[in-house]
């Protein structure tokens, strides 16, 4: 991402003056297709003046021209058809005012997308109006809609009973509908709500009260918008902060994302789950303009604003991370760090083409991360009209069920009774949102703990020889040169041919092949891609310890990888060179050296490198070989005269061994 064109920290956002700008309440609009939602959106822009100027009047126009009666409906289909054509840039969200505030409808009628905007969190409303045809009554739908407002947290809700005019604004039909969805609503917990006639089409209750419904004493349906409050920003709650991206920028690795709760300030000592690693936040980062050294003293940033922030320590972060705060030694009921578990319960809303099942893998979306999860257990299937109870196996399309989600490994965990937005999660289907749902981790054990007591308990010794002194004995540098490839490049000759170049040079050098590692330390990984990130993790720290102990480490593994490759990179620090060792895969598929190719294509191997496993070429490596055009001994000479410059190093008279 072009970093110049993104704004990182908006303190702009903060510092401006609360007077000027006017509040915005996010309001959702829900009910059954039928139930008039687009009338009465159309209704509410025309009738509180919120309408582009013309608007109106050209759609009266066009209808006049084409003979067809006039309807609010017309006026959203109009903005659905702009949307469609890109005029309107932002596609979820339309605004309307009152004199009070600005509203922005997070669910446009005819956008399919609500609830999935919903449970990604991509739109939390403030508040709901939530829509019954008075000639139809309370549906299925209607209380599967309430049950989900109110398990995502939206307890402001108003129930607009529409179409009055059908059931000729009888009051006996409004009470009703009213008695029967109270008592569901009631039910599920939710308390305060207000139940409003209108009719859209007439204009009855939306701006104004209505003659009709004289026997209403009640609010119209502005005025009851306008009682809404507006929810408070998270930034009460503790920090969480997920790891959107990680930018390199000059020499700042830059961590970007936008917070979801809480509140950060420079000099915060950051935890990051499920990793661990820990760090101080350094600076915060602005653009245009940084932050002048008076600012950076009472800089905090807090819920909703997006961030840069760099580190005093280079550790390895990544997209998906969870930053927070450090845990205090007591602590609290609700977590300074998130959870750490590979179990939890889930409240689901399944939205799937094909049945949720136990047994199956997911892709499942929390905060910025992607993990796999694998449905252990469907505890029950609710019936939103009863909520009854029953058991299954599965969930349909529309079904609500409670289950059970485990991953490979602990992941950040948050409940969504204490942390509303970081606490659900949406589960995918070949890259479409099929699910949606929030976690609860009642009867779930913390793992954290135990996770990180093996670190707690060891302190790093210090060595009584330097690396200088060792640079100096050698006289030159240690450090690692990274060979990638495809299997068959020639990383492996090119990598010991090398070798026997520099040790002719009187250098301190050793080859780590994967193939060797694989006989010995390795021997329990196989191929798949996290036996294959594993190998690669192994191979980086032993790289890592050898090049301390002075020597040039040359390895040579296919490290398909970039982000593993990037992590070696990290771990070795300054020192670390990425050798690009260049062939097609027709290339290496024709000199396939070790008969794998023809194995890996007759499928008698499987997640064969460029084959059935991909191959992530690097994209800025320090060195590049390439062995279709140069011979092994042109490649490996080439190398010699590039490491011979890096790992060069002035003989120093002073040092004593
Ligand atoms: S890596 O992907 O984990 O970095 P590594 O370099 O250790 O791979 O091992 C690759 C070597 O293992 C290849 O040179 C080849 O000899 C052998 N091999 C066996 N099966 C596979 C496979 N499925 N994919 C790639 N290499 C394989």
């Amino acid at each position: 991402m072009d970093l110049q064109n993104k704004k990182i920290a908006s303190l702009d956002d903060k510092a401006e003056p609360k007077t000027k700008a006017r509040e915005i309440l996010k309001v959702a609009i829900v009910g059954h297709v039928d139930h008039g939602k687009s009338t009465f959106v159309g209704r509410l822009f025309h009738d509180t003046d919120s309408l582009p100027e013309g608007k109106y009047e050209s759609i009266v126009a066009m209808c006049e021209k084409r003979g067809v009666e006039f309807e609010y409906a017309f006026l959203m289909d109009s903005f659905q058809a702009e949307r469609d054509q890109g005029i309107t840039i932002d596609t979820s969200q339309i605004w309307f005012n009152t004199d009070k505030r600005d509203y922005t409808i997070i669910d446009a009628p005819g956008h399919k997308e609500f609830l999935k905007n919903m449970v990604t969190g991509a739109a939390q409303s403030d508040a709901a109006l939530l829509m019954i045809d008075a000639l139809e009554g309370v549906q299925e739908q209607s209380r599967r809609h309430g049950y989900l407002l109110n398990l995502l947290g939206v307890n402001q809700i108003a129930v607009v009973v529409n179409k009055m005019d059908l059931v000729d604004y009888s009051e006996e039909r409004f009470n009703e509908i009213e008695t029967e969805y109270r008592a569901y609503l009631e039910s599920i917990g939710v308390n305060l709500t207000r139940f409003i006639p209108i009719s859209a089409r007439e204009g009855d209750n939306i701006v104004k009260p209505s003659d009709k419904l004289a026997w209403y004493k009640g609010l119209t349906v502005t005025e009851a918008l306008d009682d809404f409050k507006i929810l408070a920003a998270d930034d009460n709650l503790p920090l969480r902060l997920p790891v959107q991206d990680v930018y390199k920028f000059d020499d700042r690795r830059i961590i970007a994302g936008t917070i979801v709760s809480g509140q950060l300030r420079i000099g915060d000592k950051l935890t990051f789950s499920p990793s661990g690693k820990e760090a101080i936040v350094k600076n915060i980062e602005a653009w245009p303009n940084a932050y002048t050294e008076e600012e950076k003293k009472n800089l905090v940033v807090g819920a909703g604003q997006s961030v840069g922030i760099t580190l005093t320590e280079q550790i390895f972060v990544e997209r998906g991370d969870v930053i927070s705060h450090i845990i205090p030694a007591e602590e609290t009921d609700i977590l300074v760090a998130p959870h750490l578990g590979e179990e939890f319960t889930a409240k689901l809303f399944w939205l799937g083409q094909t049945p949720f099942e136990v047994g199956k893998n997911y892709k499942m979306k929390l905060g910025t991360a992607e993990v796999n999860v694998r449905v252990k257990q469907i505890n029950h299937v609710l019936d939103a009209e009863n909520l009854s109870q029953s058991s299954g196996d599965q969930l349909l399309r529309n079904q609500l069920g409670e289950v059970v989600l485990t991953t490979r490994s602990p992941i950040a965990l948050d409940d969504y009774r204490s942390f509303a937005k970081s606490g659900r999660f949406v589960l995918l289907e070949k890259y479409d949102i099929a699910g949606g749902g929030v976690i609860n981790l009642d009867g779930y054990k913390n793992r954290r703990a135990d996770i990180f007591a093996h670190q707690a308990n060891i302190t790093r010794v210090d060595h009584a020889v330097s690396l200088a002194e060792r640079e100096n004995y050698n006289g030159h540098k240690g450090g690692v040169l990274w060979l990638t490839g495809l299997s068959g490049s020639g990383k492996s000759t090119l990598a010991v041919s090398l070798e026997r170049k520099l040790f002719r040079k009187g250098m301190q050098v050793y080859v780590l092949d994967g193939d060797n590692l694989r006989y010995g330390l390795n021997n329990n990984l196989g191929f798949s891609e996290v036996d294959r990130r594993e190998n690669i993790r192994r191979a980086s720290e032993i790289a890592a310890l050898m090049a301390r102990a002075g020597f040039i480490v040359i390895v040579s593994l296919i490290s398909p990888f970039k982000e593993e490759r990037e992590k070696a990179a990290l771990i070795q620090g300054a020192g670390f060179f990425e050798v690009y060792v260049n062939a097609d895969l027709a290339t290496c598929e024709k000199r396939d050296p070790k008969g794998l190719y023809k194995k890996a294509r007759s499928g008698e191997i499987t997640d064969f490198t460029g084959i059935s496993s991909p191959y992530e070429a690097p994209t800025n490596p320090a060195f590049v070989v390439d062995t279709a055009a140069l011979s092994i001994e042109e490649g490996a000479s080439a190398l010699l005269e590039f490491a011979t410059n890096k790992f060069h190093k002035e003989y120093n008279q002073d040092y004593s061994i």
